[in-house]
């Protein structure tokens, strides 16, 4: 027998469940579906077991999509502040850890609890653990098999994420979806995620494990922008959060450039030189830098000497290529280590204020499954939050 609801969410990880607790409470009858057999499994794994759940910095220059401006109207109508409070409501202890990044004192159980929770309150029905055979129907009336049993409403949620980490459930279903009912797909490609260096940069590969804080620059295809964050050498290229960060405006070919003294002033080796003329490059460069990343870059610069006898033009241009020095990586550790994915259901299609698709009343895309991504650091869960909000409050 088909059991019918005023809607079905596609996918209970975190834009799902809060779009569907957010329908639930106005009164709708609502369906979760997810293949996994428990749901929100990466809001478990989130910011290291403690959900780095929102960040005080949210602002729509801080999402990449396609589509600019799309973010915007979620981002406004739905707040940290708002998440915070309902945070709060739910006696759940918080911290805030850098760069306006909050996190559960306690653990990320507490916030899918409180999911589940607010789920519960609106008398939303989760079922987990069937693999959706078929998704039919039309605008308006929507027809899902999952399992040995079907369901009809019109109304459905696309929230099935990202293909990002695949042995945690992840897949492209959002994308063949979105196909089938006529919407673009922008190329989804991994991001936050570590890049990896060619052969030839085999010293630095060398350094694996060693962190230090740089400025990453990049000007790349997906945009330009900065981070001031750690850097970590691996034994496959780069990761950590700059790197991760620069990572989602990285395409082959592009460039990243490290200031990997970004507390030292324009000058400063020549200041060394006047002061300590017997001393030589590896040595300040020790005093700057972690000493294994030291040793490596001396030997890149190789400039051999006394600091007193090498010419202020040499230490000049040292001094220019440790601030700006170049990276090319040659790939990324991808999907099955990308924190997210860039790219995703085209959202020109799509309304800014609900998540509905234009052209296919009671369709609706949210969360990752979206060309929406975020910076590292509560900016993916937020997304989640105010798309399953925008949407939850439509249906
Ligand atoms: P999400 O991936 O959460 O949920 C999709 C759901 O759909 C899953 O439950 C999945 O099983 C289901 N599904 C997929 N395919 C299906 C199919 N074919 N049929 C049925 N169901 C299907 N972000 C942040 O802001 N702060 C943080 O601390 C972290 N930390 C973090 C750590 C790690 C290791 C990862 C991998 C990611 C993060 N993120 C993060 C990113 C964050 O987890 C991500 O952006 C959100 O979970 C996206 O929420 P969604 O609900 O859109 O997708």
């Amino acid at each position: 027998m088909t059991q019918k609801y005023d809607a079905i969410v596609l996918g209970a990880g975190a834009a799902g469940l809060f779009c569907a607790a957010t329908a639930g409470q106005r009164g709708k009858r609502v369906l979760v579906l997810d293949h996994a057999d428990k749901p929100g499994k990466k809001i478990l794994i989130s910011g290291g077991g403690r959900c780095n759940f929102t960040n005080l910095g949210i602002a729509p220059e801080r999402y990449l999509s396609s589509n600019r401006h799309f973010a915007k109207s979620a981002l406004r109508r739905y707040t940290a502040r708002d998440f915070l409070d309902l945070v709060e409501a739910h006696g759940i202890a918080w911290h805030e850890k850098t760069l306006g990044q909050l996190f559960c004192d306690g653990s990320a159980r507490q916030i899918l609890d409180m999911l589940l929770a607010e789920c519960a309150r609106g008398d939303v029905t989760v079922h987990c653990g069937d693999a959706i055979a078929e998704v039919a129907g039309e605008p308006g009336a929507f027809r899902v098999g999952y399992g040995a049993q079907s369901a009809q409403a019109p109304a459905l949620v696309i929230a099935t994420g990202g293909p990002s980490i695949p042995k945690m459930g992840a897949t492209g279903f959002a994308y063949d979806l979105a196909r089938q009912f006529g919407l673009k797909v922008v190329q989804p490609r991994p991001a936050l995620v570590p890049l990896t260096l060619p052969a030839e940069e085999a010293l630095f590969r060398e350094l694996s494990g060693v962190a230090t804080d740089i400025v990453a620059r990049i000007d790349g295809t997906f945009g330009k922008a900065e981070f001031r964050e750690a850097a970590l050498f691996t034994h496959r290229g780069l990761s950590g959060p700059a790197i991760l960060q620069a990572s989602s405006y990285w395409q082959r070919g592009d460039r990243l450039a490290a200031d990997l003294v970004p507390d030292r002033r324009s000058g400063w080796l020549r200041e060394a030189k006047r002061e300590r003329p017997r001393v030589g490059l590896r040595k300040v460069l020790n005093e700057a830098l972690p000493g294994r990343l030291a040793d490596a870059l001396a030997e890149r610069l190789a400039l051999s000497g006394d600091l007193g006898n090498l010419s202020d033009k040499a230490l000049t241009a040292a001094e220019e290529r440790l601030a700006r020095w170049p990276f090319v990586p040659d790939g990324s550790e991808g999907f099955a280590k990308a924190e997210v994915t860039a790219g995703g259901i085209d959202t020109a299609a799509l309304s800014s204020k609900t998540m509905e698709a234009n052209k296919v009343p009671g369709l609706y895309v949210i969360g990752e499954a979206a060309d929406v991504t975020g910076w590292l650091g509560g900016y993916n869960f937020q997304w989640a939050w105010a798309s399953g909000h925008a949407a939850g409050s439509a249906i």
